[in-house]
């Protein structure tokens, strides 16, 4: 799992070699093969703690991968006659493009009710559809989700709802370590993690799925 290990390396090792050369070529390899990560904020708060979780993840990047975050705050309400009539409209077809690209997504979600907030499931069935070559930009795509509330019950019941939605998508997710970040202001300053636990579990969290990631590619 993760960076190649000494028997599944894809490039020849020098025949005689310690640690430190290993060591090299592991880096080496990881360096060549960089893990782009799309993120997803539920929120469009300005403040949210959510989109705080995936600002700190980004502070917090294994090396040899990217994070880029998504903007949903443009994605009109799913019709389908205006996708089959015109087509994905060009904020969509933006997050299409943009999930297709990637390697792997980190979703933070908001409970908003018991369940995911309505702008991220809208956001999900836009890009769930098949696109004209029937595409599918999330089959297969590996997924980690965390979550920051204010309540005590940190979004444990948006995260198994969006991961009931991860199995009609194909979504691969990752089960751990579960970020369900509980009483968020006490968690964050000015927007920004300072809990250090949390952001230890955020880079946890981002370290699994990048290890996952490359696992599935047969790195
Ligand atoms: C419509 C709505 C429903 C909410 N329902 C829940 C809920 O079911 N569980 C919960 O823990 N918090 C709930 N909250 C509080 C949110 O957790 C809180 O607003 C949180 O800050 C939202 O995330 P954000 O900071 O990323 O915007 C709800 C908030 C709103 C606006």
């Amino acid at each position: 799992m993760g960076y190649p290990s000494v028997t599944n390396l894809a490039v020849p090792l020098p025949t005689r070699y310690n640690g430190d050369v290993l060591q090299h070529s592991l880096e080496d390899f990881a360096m060549t093969h960089p893990v782009r990560i799309v993120g997803i904020s539920g929120s469009l708060r300005r403040d949210s703690f959510n989109t705080g979780l995936l600002h700190a993840a980004r502070e917090l990047l294994p090396a040899a991968t990217t994070l880029d975050l998504a903007d949903i705050s443009a994605i009109p309400l799913y019709n389908q006659d205006v996708q089959l009539e015109q087509g994905f409209p060009a904020p969509v077809q933006r997050l299409r493009d943009e999930i297709a690209a990637a390697d792997a997504l980190l979703i933070a979600t908001p409970e908003y009710n018991y369940s995911v907030p309505g702008v991220l499931k809208n956001a999900l069935d836009w890009v769930s559809r098949p696109g004209p070559q029937q595409e599918l930009p999330f089959n297969r795509k590996p997924l980690a989700i965390m979550g920051a509330s204010p309540s005590l019950f940190g979004t444990v019941r948006a995260q198994l709802h969006l991961r009931q939605i991860a199995v009609y998508l194909n979504l691969l997710p990752i089960n751990k370590p579960e970020v369900l970040v509980m009483r968020a202001g006490d968690k964050f300053r000015a927007g920004r993690l300072v809990d250090e636990p949390t952001r230890a579990l955020v880079a946890d969290l981002v370290q699994a799925l990048v290890n996952w990631t490359r696992e599935l590619r047969g790195e």
